[in-house]
């Protein structure tokens, strides 16, 4: 075995054994959350650290420490995240341990001070244990307006001085190349690379983890994962409901920026990059910035753009549009749907399509990457067969199938569509998957960072999306009005269809009883 094989056998099976070791160590870790008050940490935060608490898949020695403005006291805090955590009972008492780890902070986010605060408690809680390292990680659940006072402080004031930190940020990394190439010196100049872990919370789904297993440990998908055997990639995005509520703060980004840049285009990049020569987070993130390298930034002739109207004979929510939201500055322009045309430039898929598709208030929440295959050559079934699919469903109900030909069961020597299908929800019952958070607030604490965004992936991803986003705002093409519920404007099937993708509606799937 090389070196470098060596080292990633290393890495995938040090994950359990680092959890083994560090519930067995005394070593004090501290998971500060900055912006305790708000609405992110109460609804994911605090939630996704209880569930690991209560799993004992923390450090033993973890104590939380929230930060934000306001007064607030435990219970408060106990009392505004309460309803996310899904206690069960008989985890009251466990609910109370944890809450025991927990103290709170008020200060500041701009003045340096609040940070010197915290700087005592923190080591007023790690010099209990005086003769062991002790190890910080910051969570920045907070507004992109804060975000370099915030880091510029925690760098100055708070960093461990026994032990490591690390810093856990959020989207919005910019809203374009130029932003986003700030922020990212911004820090790069307080902290290395793997003191920072960007959260793009796709990654931290079970079957977006899977795609690397499944494309680099079947010998089945590798000899047809190209330009001679596909035909087209779809992945999609739908979600049921519009922005109600957010919706002001959705208009500054729209859905490209949402969506698009980030969750999709990751998953493109695991779906296209080459076998990277191991499971390291260097060697993997490589690959997906070389592939990233590939793409040509996308132009207006690339995308169908949407924005979802009323639906009057709709339930409540369907009857309001995305311009009746009162949030929503008047008259305005930001696609709530988008589907778009990326072409990579390699030897490997020189002219397959790879099309994003995400939208709001369509007709149902999904989650999925299609692989649409050429036809078969040569024919002899008088073109009854259908291509093969192979959908990868990410949500809801994790599920891998591929749709292939048939003999009709029976006297008939008739072809017919069917499937194989690896339903998660059957094959693997009584299986709990964990939440998305909950695997990547775990791989901070162990140092893994193959689920991160690296600072380059983030450049590439802005490089192909910047133009584009600049041309809108210029120009503001009106987007496509769709209906809410439904599928999205019929242009963007046209779209697909000229982009090799075909569509016949004769697939029939009977759901076997679980
Ligand atoms: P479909 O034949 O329904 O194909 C769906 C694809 O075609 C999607 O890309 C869809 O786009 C697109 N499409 C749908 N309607 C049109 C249209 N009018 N014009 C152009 N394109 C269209 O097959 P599915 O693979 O979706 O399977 C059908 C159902 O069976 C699904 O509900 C699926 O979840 C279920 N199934 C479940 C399995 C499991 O749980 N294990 C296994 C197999 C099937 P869009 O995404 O925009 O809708
Ligand atoms: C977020 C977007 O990143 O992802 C939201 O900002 C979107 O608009 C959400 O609703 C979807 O996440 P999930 O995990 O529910 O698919």
């Amino acid at each position: 075995m090389s070196e470098s094989n060596g080292k990633a056998a290393a890495e995938v099976t040090s994950i359990s054994l680092l959890k083994e070791t560090m519930k067995q160590e005394e070593v004090p870790h501290i998971f500060v959350i900055l912006g305790a008050s708000g609405d992110l940490a109460k609804k994911k935060i605090y939630p996704t650290l209880w569930w690991l608490f209560k799993d004992d898949l923390l450090p033993k020695n973890t104590i939380f420490v929230g930060y934000a403005r306001s007064v607030l006291s435990i219970s408060d805090i106990k009392n505004r995240s309460e309803p996310y955590m899904k206690v069960k009972d008989g985890e009251r008492t466990k609910l109370d341990e944890f809450f025991k780890q927990n103290r709170y902070v008020k200060g500041s986010y701009k003045e340096e001070d609040g940070f010197e605060h915290l700087d005592d408690v923190l080591t007023a809680i790690e010099d209990k244990k005086k003769d062991k390292p002790a190890n910080r990680l910051f969570y920045l659940a907070l507004p992109p307006s804060v975000f370099k006072d915030v880091t510029k402080h925690i760098k100055a004031k708070c960093m461990s001085k026994r032990g490591w930190t690390r810093v856990i940020i959020e989207k919005p990394f910019g809203k374009d190349s130029a932003s986003s190439a700030d922020l990212s010196n911004h820090l790069s100049a307080l902290f290395t690379e793997d003191q920072m872990y960007r959260i793009d919370h796709y990654l931290g789904k079970e079957m977006v983890q899977n795609l690397m297993i499944l494309r680099f440990g079947n010998r089945i998908f590798a000899p047809v994962w190209n330009r001679d055997n596909i035909a087209s990639v779809i992945i999609t995005f739908k979600e049921p409901f519009g922005t109600t509520g957010r919706g002001g703060y959705f208009d500054e980004f729209g859905i490209i920026r949402d969506v698009m840049q980030n969750h999709l285009l990751q998953i493109l990049s695991l779906f296209a990059m080459e076998k990277p020569g191991s499971t390291d987070a260097k060697d993997i993130r490589d690959e997906k910035v070389k592939v990233l390298k590939r793409i040509e930034p996308l132009t207006l002739d690339d995308v169908v753009l949407g924005q979802y109207v009323g639906d009057p004979d709709g339930d409540v929510d369907a009857k309001e549009g995305y311009l009746d939201d009162p949030t929503v500055p008047k008259g305005s322009v930001t696609p709530t749907f988008a589907t778009a045309v990326f072409k990579i430039q390699n030897e490997r898929w020189d002219g397959v399509p790879f099309i994003l598709k995400c939208g709001k208030a369509l007709n149902e929440r999904k989650a999925e990457v299609r692989v649409q295959f050429k036809d078969v050559p040569g024919d002899i079934f008088s073109g009854n067969c259908k291509r093969n699919e192979l959908v990868i469903r990410v949500q809801p109900g994790e599920a891998v199938y591929c749709k292939m030909m048939t003999k009709k069961p029976g006297m008939s020597f008739d072809v017919e569509e069917t499937e194989l299908d690896l339903t998660y929800g059957s094959r693997y019952k009584g299986v709990s998957m964990p939440d998305a958070y909950e695997r990547l607030i775990l791989d901070v604490f162990c140092g893994h960072q193959i689920h991160f965004v690296r600072s380059d992936e983030l450049a590439e991803a802005w490089r192909i999306f910047t133009p584009l986003l600049h041309k809108i705002e210029n120009d503001k093409p009106k987007p496509i009005e769709y209906k809410y519920g439904g599928r999205g404007p019929a242009e963007a099937d046209e779209l697909l269809k000229k982009h090799n993708f075909v569509f016949t509606g004769t697939y029939k799937w009977a759901k076997p009883a679980l």
